[in-house]
């Protein structure tokens, strides 16, 4: 086939066949497609889409590309989730032992931090000793034994995508919707799953920020998967402050035992408890949101998905200790309060630049390279619509530090708004609930 025709064919508007999505997928993986020609086709798809054909036979190209996790039939019903990226977002890490520990086995394969947003990857690597790039061969085992893995994707799934992937994110083409839906769900479909939730972020912090585009992101990736086997459930989540409080790697570690152990910030338990509710019901462990609350609230309670996490710990090479003692954790040296200069109303923590100063602080990558400090971050107490005094703290700044302690100071006169007028109400917590039969508003 002709590179340079598809490319100029897709650049009219036109669709390719199916025939020729396969060889693109193919060529590019196997590295008989060149970078160069492979962008020119992404930045075509971004300016024209793909049509409903094209979009299922790139995913399944993709998918196709590498091994799918395989389980025996003892093992319980296989549900996931994933989310879009935020900032302070650490569901994963207190979801998937929380889920597992009441039956469901989560074999889950996050990413690393992107751009203003955290990673799950490397939030679970400031614990000591664990580890992420699992086989597998040896993540399927582990999923069987203890009923949930937290690992890397590798050149086993969907090698495709690991390839497109970096090429998007230096091309400007990851933020578009059929590439967004083809990514995600051919790792997501390599997993084995009996269900999928996911958790599409909206507001200021949010990759794509707008209502309409989460919801079009949402049914695009649930098609994909009902018609593939894989029933998906949508939850549209907010994304304009920080979920919970903490902000970097270490930090969400922390954070994330306390959820764990059943006494973390609200508006990370209440969104852990919809998408929990969501993956319950997938697995058919209950069948309404209620029992599936109760359930989820129990095992938080008992103790039982602090335990549960012990053990991925422990099975990941982690040491478990920190979660019975979470100074072990690496801790800066530089710890700053950030306070009201005036009395008045929380108008704003805005999520975007909370994370970028993360990033600023060595929490995150600027280039490829960087190596991520662990340690740092930033915790912010306050939410949107409180009332503060002069003087409270706003947030705290953890800095390895002056200069990057100087560099979040400042990046918090931009991202915190405080006025006098009560402001209006921040984006409700859950806002929509979206399934192949439609759209379903919350609020
Ligand atoms: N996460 C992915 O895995 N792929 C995308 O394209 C965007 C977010």
């Amino acid at each position: 086939m002709i590179v340079p025709t598809l490319i100029e064919r897709k650049r009219h508007g036109q669709s390719l066949t199916e025939d020729e999505w396969r060889f693109v997928v193919r060529a590019y993986t196997a590295g008989d497609m060149p970078d160069y020609q492979m962008a020119a086709l992404l930045m075509a798809v971004v300016l024209r889409g793909l049509d409903d054909v094209e979009l299922g036979t790139l995913t399944d190209a993709m998918r196709a590309s590498g091994k799918r996790m395989e389980f025996g039939d003892h093992v319980p019903p296989r549900v996931d989730k994933h989310s879009t990226g935020g900032v302070g977002d650490k569901v994963s890490i207190v979801l998937t032992p929380l889920v597992a520990s009441v039956g469901v086995a989560v074999p889950m394969i996050s990413g690393r931090g992107l751009s203003h947003t955290g990673g799950t990857l490397d939030k679970l690597q400031a614990i000591p000793g664990f580890r992420v790039d699992l086989s597998l061969a040896a993540t399927c085992r582990q999923v069987e034994q203890i009923g949930a893995a937290m690992v890397g994707q590798t050149a086993e799934i969907a090698p495709a995508d690991q390839k497109l992937y970096a090429l998007r994110d230096v091309t400007a083409t990851v933020d578009a919707i059929p590439l967004m839906a083809a990514s995600i769900m051919s790792k997501k479909l390599a997993e084995g799953l009996n269900g999928l939730v996911l958790d599409i972020k909206r507001g200021n912090g949010a990759f794509l920020p707008e209502l309409d585009r989460g919801l079009a992101l949402a049914s695009t990736m649930i098609r994909l998967g009902e018609e593939r086997g894989c029933p998906t459930v949508a939850l549209l989540t907010a994304m304009d402050r920080p979920l919970g409080h903490a902000c970097g790697n270490a930090l969400e570690i922390a954070e994330s035992v306390k959820m764990l152990r059943g006494n973390g910030p609200t508006d990370l338990y209440d969104v852990v408890l919809a998408l929990g509710a969501e993956m319950l019901l997938l697995a058919g462990i209950d069948a309404d949101r209620a029992a599936a609350s109760t359930r989820l609230r129990d095992a938080l309670a008992s103790g039982r998905a602090a335990e549960k996490f012990a053990e991925i710990v422990q099975a990941q090479g982690g040491d478990p200790a920190v979660i019975d003692r979470p100074e072990l954790l690496p801790r800066a040296p530089l710890v700053r309060e950030y306070r009201a200069r005036a009395p008045g109303y929380v108008h704003a923590t805005l999520a975007r630049e909370i994370g970028r100063a993360v990033v600023a602080l060595g929490g995150g990558r600027q280039t490829i390279d960087d190596e991520i400090d662990p340690a740092v971050g930033i915790v912010v107490p306050a939410k949107p619509g409180d009332l503060v005094e002069r003087d409270d703290v706003i947030a705290i700044v953890h800095a390895r530090d002056e200069s990057g302690c100087r560099t979040a100071m400042a990046a918090l006169d931009d991202a915190v708004r405080i006025g006098s007028e009560r402001p209006d109400s921040p984006l409700p917590l859950v806002s929509h609930r979206v399934t192949a039969g439609g759209v379903e508003s919350l609020t």
